[in-house]
C-alpha cells in the first residue's frame, strides 16, 4: 500500500480547532508535560496495556510499553498508554474465560471513546490476546498486536520442563507415588523462572502465533522470549510501524480477511496449537464480520501435518522455537498451502514477509516433507452426543484411542468428579469413557479448562496413562490426552451431554468424525423430559448478563450482542 497524503486524522476531532472542547481536550493532556506541537495533527497512538501484577505473564509490560513509545515517537506519532482489564490465567476464578468478553468490552469502548488514530495491543497471557483483538476488531482502527513473549525454558534438576504440561505430569506422578511433595514444590520455581507467558505451545504461545499468522503482528512476534533484548526491539519496531499504518489507513478489516483466518487455522495445525484457538478465532471473526465456522476448522485442519516438536505434543519449548527461526520458518515451509498473497500489517504479503526465513534446527521445526506428526489439525466431531459439534486435538491424543467404544462414567460437576475419582469403589477401568457435564459456557460458568480430568488413582498406579474423556469444557492448551472438548450444545442448556448416565455406551470415531451415544431416541426423550436446568452459580452482576447472552462453543462463546463491528465514529462532544 502506498503512502497516502496527509489526511485529517480522527484525533483532530478532539485536539484540533480553537473552541472550548479543543481547549479542554488539549489542556488536560498538557498536565502530563505534552508540548503544544504534539497536537498538530500527528497520529495519536494508543498503547493498550494489560500490565498487571495479578497477570504474572504480563507483569513486564510497562517496560515493553516504553519501547513501543520510543518507536512511535521516532516515527512522528504521539504515544499514549492506557490500561484495560487484565486477565491472568493462573489466578482468576472460576476461570479467566468468563471475563474474556468483559475485557473485550473494556477494550472496544476505551478505543472508540478516546482520541486515538491507531492502537498497539500489548497481549500475553491466554485470554488477553483474544480479548484485545475482539474489542479492537469491533472498532476497526489501524491496529497492531505485540505479544509479551514466552518465559525462558523451565529447568528442573538439569532437565527442561514446560509450563502447564509438566504440572499435569508431576501432579499425576505425585498421585501415582512416583514424586514427593518436596520435589513437587521445588519444581514450582524451576518452571516459571523469567518474565513472560507459558513457554509450551499452550494457549498464550498459540495465540501469539495466531496473531502473527493472521498478519496483525510483525513477523517474529510469536517466539522471541520475553527477556530477550530482541523482544524490546520488536516492541520498538511495532511502535514505528503503527504510525505508518495510520498514514496508510491500514485498518484491521484490511488484514483480518477470510484468507487470514484460513491461514491462521492451517498454522494452528502446523504448530500443534491449542484447542482454545478454536473459540477465540471464531469470536474474533464474528467481531470483524468474517464468516467462519467449525466446519472450516475441520476442513482446513484435515491432513494438516504438525511441523513443530513442542510440548504438549512434542518435546521442545518456545525458546528452542525462537532459536530455530520461529514462526516465519513454519509459514515459509507451508507456503504451498497458505494464502501467500494475504495482506499484513507490514504492508507486504505473507509470502513476502517470510521469504527469507531460515530453519536453524529441523529437529524443532520439521520440514513439510518429513513432518513431526501427520495429523496436526483440530478434528471436529458430530453425532447425537454433540449435534452442533465437539473438538479433539489428535496430535495430543493417543492413536490407540482414536476409535474407541466404552462405558460412560459420568460426573455432573467438577466437584462430583473430585469427590468420586479416587474412590476405590468407583466402577471404572481403562476402557471406560469419562464424561463431565455442566462445565460449558453457561454451566461453569465460563467454560473452564477442566476437560482434561486427571485419571483415577487406582488406574494411574496400574500404569494407565490415557483414557477417553468427554465434556462441554475446554482444556488448557498445555494439556494432552484423548480429550473431547467443547461439546455443543452444553449440558447446562439441556444438550444431549446432560442425558448421559453411568453405564451408557459411547462411541468415539475420530477418523470418521463421529461421537455417538448408544442410547435410543425414545429413552433420550424420556431423560430429557425429566431433565432440570442446574441452578446458576451466582445471580446478578456480570455473571447474570454473561449466562443470559453467551453463545455456545461452536459460535465462539462471545456474548450475542457483542458480535459485529460497530466502527469508530463518535459524533457527539462530551461537554
Ligand atoms: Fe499466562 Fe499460561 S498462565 S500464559
Ligand atoms: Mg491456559
Amino acid at each position: 500500500m502506498t503512502e497516502t497524503k496527509k489526511r485529517t486524522l480522527r484525533s483532530q476531532h478532539w485536539f484540533g480547532g480553537n473552541d472550548k472542547d479543543a481547549f479542554i481536550h488539549r489542556s488536560w493532556m498538557k498536565n502530563q508535560g505534552i508540548p503544544d506541537d504534539a497536537f498538530d495533527g500527528r497520529p495519536v497512538i494508543g498503547i493498550c496495556n494489560t500490565w498487571s501484577e495479578l497477570t504474572p505473564c504480563n507483569a513486564h509490560f510497562r517496560d515493553l510499553a516504553e519501547a513501543v513509545k520510543r518507536g512511535v515517537l521516532e516515527a512522528g506519532g504521539l504515544p499514549v498508554e492506557f490500561p484495560v482489564m487484565s486477565l491472568g490465567e493462573s489466578n482468576l476464578r472460576p476461570t479467566a474465560m468468563l471475563f474474556r468478553n468483559l475485557a473485550s468490552m473494556d477494550v472496544e469502548e476505551s478505543i472508540r471513546a478516546n482520541p486515538l488514530d491507531g492502537v498497539v495491543l500489548l497481549t500475553g497471557c491466554d485470554k488477553t490476546t483474544p480479548a484485545l483483538l475482539m474489542g479492537a476488531a469491533s472498532v476497526d482502527l489501524p491496529t497492531i498486536v505485540l505479544s509479551g513473549g514466552p518465559m525462558l525454558n523451565g529447568n528442573y534438576r538439569g532437565k527442561p520442563i514446560g509450563s502447564g504440561t509438566d504440572v499435569w505430569k508431576f501432579s499425576e506422578e505425585v498421585r501415582g507415588g512416583r514424586m514427593t511433595q518436596t520435589q513437587f514444590k521445588e519444581a514450582e520455581s524451576c518452571m516459571s523462572r523469567s518474565a513472560g507467558h507459558c513457554m509450551t505451545m499452550g494457549t498464550a504461545s498459540t495465540m501469539a502465533a495466531m496473531v502473527e499468522a493472521l498478519g496483525v503482528a510483525l513477523p517474529g512476534n510469536a517466539a522471541i522470549p520475553a527477556v530477550d533484548a530482541r523482544r524490546k526491539l520488536q516492541a520498538q519496531m511495532t511502535g514505528r510501524r503503527i504510525v505508518g499504518m495510520v498514514h496508510e489507513d491500514v485498518r484491521l478489516s484490511h488484514v483480518l480477511t477470510r484468507a487470514a483466518f484460513e491461514n491462521a487455522i492451517m498454522v494452528n495445525g502446523a504448530i500443534g496449537g491449542s484447542t482454545n484457538a478454536v473459540v477465540h478465532l471464531l469470536a474474533i471473526a464474528g467481531r470483524i464480520g468474517v464468516e467462519l465456522t467449525l466446519a472450516d476448522w475441520d476442513r482446513l485442519g484435515r491432513d494438516m501435518p504438525c511441523l513443530l516438536n513442542l510440548m504438549p505434543s512434542g518435546q521442545y519449548l518456545m525458546e528452542d522455537f525462537y532459536y530455530a527461526g520461529g514462526l516465519p520458518v513454519v509459514m515459509r515451509e507451508m507456503l504451498g498451502k497458505l494464502h501467500g498473497a494475504a495482506f499484513t500489517v507490514t504492508g507486504a504479503s505473507v509470502a513476502e514477509n517470510v521469504a527469507d526465513a531460515e530453519n536453524f534446527n529441523p529437529e524443532v521445526i520439521h520440514p513439510l516433507a518429513a513432518p513431526f506428526k501427520d495429523d496436526g489439525g483440530i478434528a471436529v466431531l458430530k453425532g447425537n452426543l454433540a449435534p452442533r459439534g465437539a473438538i479433539i486435538k489428535p496430535s495430543a491424543a493417543s492413536p490407540a484411542l482414536m476409535r474407541h467404544r466404552g462405558r460412560a462414567v459420568v460426573f455432573d460437576s467438577i466437584e462430583h468428579y473430585k469427590r468420586r475419582i479416587d474412590d476405590p469403589e468407583l466402577d471404572i477401568d481403562a476402557n471406560s469413557v469419562m464424561v463431565l457435564q455442566n462445565c460449558g459456557p453457561k454451566g461453569y460458568p465460563g467454560m473452564a479448562e477442566v476437560g482434561n480430568m486427571g485419571l483415577p488413582k487406582k488406574l494411574l498406579t496400574q500404569g494407565v496413562t490415557d483414557m477417553v474423556r468427554i465434556s462441554d469444557a475446554r482444556m488448557s492448551g498445555t494439556a494432552f490426552g484423548t480429550v473431547v472438548l467443547h461439546v455443543a450444545p452444553e449440558a447446562a442448556m439441556g444438550g444431549p451431554l446432560a442425558l448421559v448416565r453411568d453405564g451408557d455406551m459411547i462411541e468415539l470415531d475420530v477418523p470418521n468424525r463421529r461421537l455417538h451415544l448408544d442410547v435410543d431416541d425414545a429413552e433420550l426423550a424420556r431423560r430429557k423430559e425429566a431433565w432440570r436446568a442446574p441452578e446458576p452459580a451466582m445471580r446478578g452482576g456480570y455473571q447474570s448478563m454473561y449466562t443470559e447472552h453467551v453463545l455456545q462453543a461452536d459460535q465462539g462463546v462471545d456474548l450475542d450482542f457483542l458480535v459485529g463491528c460497530r466502527g469508530s465514529a463518535v459524533p457527539r462532544e462530551s461537554h
